[in-house]
């Protein structure tokens, strides 16, 4: 964390890195709008989903003759800090890109992409990628190498905004060069382990759930367990040794557990089909 800026945002260093868990977008050019079906979870529909705000944003800047249809299959968590709905409005700009075969630069896309959230100029990229500003200036960087990764989400619900108010950020003039330098140089899993989320202790002495799960991943002998963003998603990799086989059952029942693995630029890049 850099500072608080003007306009209320703050200012961030932070890394980006695309898993294995994602939601099944599937986009078709017909009818005469812009019309999204949403299946599982309790995504918001219409106007209030990201994934229609993407839609409707790159009509705008680039009208086609007929509309757009979006089906979305959630099943990333709502709210659970891992940009789910960033994540969806990306995929629809990135989708509508290429389905329309309309020659628009990724870079053409970050400025929408940047009006619709924070976290979604990164999932225009993915893998492994530096972010800046308010997160949402993308550096990507040389991909960490694939990795099993543990998400684990209580069931709790988080505003990012309380989170940020609550850390609060003097402006730490000059430290942003030398913490970007510093990433760029040297990304390999274990810079990850020595870095940090500095949001994370507000959000471990808010929310006592949080800081016991935290406790049972770093007893379990996780060499990296650090909240997501201001959370609800705490993640885990063990890069020594064995994984404890009953580490689900030692977390909150009502946590939602899932064991998946990190994915590079280009295995991310190879699940768009276009049919
Ligand atoms: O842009 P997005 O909708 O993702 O941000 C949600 C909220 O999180 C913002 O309104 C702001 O309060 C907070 N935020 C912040 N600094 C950031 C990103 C988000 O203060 N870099």
């Amino acid at each position: 964390m850099i500072g608080r800026r003007d306009d209320g945002y703050h200012e961030l260093i932070t890394i980006f890195q695309t898993v294995d868990l994602a939601d099944r977008l599937t986009l078709e050019v017909a009818g005469a709008k812009i019309d999204l079906e949403v299946h599982g979870g309790s995504a918001p529909s219409g106007e209030k989903n990201l994934a229609y705000r993407a839609a409707q944003r790159f009509l705008e800047n680039w009208p086609l003759a007929a509309g757009v249809r979006i089906d979305l299959e959630k099943t990333l968590p709502i709210g659970g800090g891992i940009g789910g709905g960033s994540s969806n409005a990306a995929t629809v700009l990135m989708g509508l890109r290429r389905l329309t075969g309309i020659p628009v630069a990724v870079e053409e896309l970050e400025p929408l992409a940047r009006e619709l959230g924070a976290d979604v100029p990164y999932f225009l990229y993915g893998g492994t990628a530096l972010g800046r500003g308010r997160g949402d200036r993308i550096e990507p960087l040389d991909d960490l190498q694939e990795r099993q990764v543990w998400l684990v989400t209580p069931s709790l619900e988080i505003s990012t905004p309380d989170i940020f108010q609550l850390h609060g950020a003097q402006v730490m003039a000059g430290a942003e060069a030398p913490a970007a330098a510093r990433w760029r140089q040297a990304i390999d899993w274990s810079a990850i382990a020595d870095g940090r989320n500095d949001l994370q202790e507000t959000v471990l002495s808010r929310f006592p759930v949080m800081r016991d799960v935290y406790n049972k991943l770093v007893e379990a002998g996780a060499s990296v367990v650090r909240l997501s963003g201001t959370g609800a998603t705490l993640f885990a990799i063990f890069l020594k040794g064995e994984e404890p086989k009953e580490l689900a059952a030692t977390l909150p029942a009502d946590s939602r557990v899932v064991r998946t693995r990190t994915l590079t630029r280009s295995s991310l890049d190879k699940r768009f089909v276009v049919q």
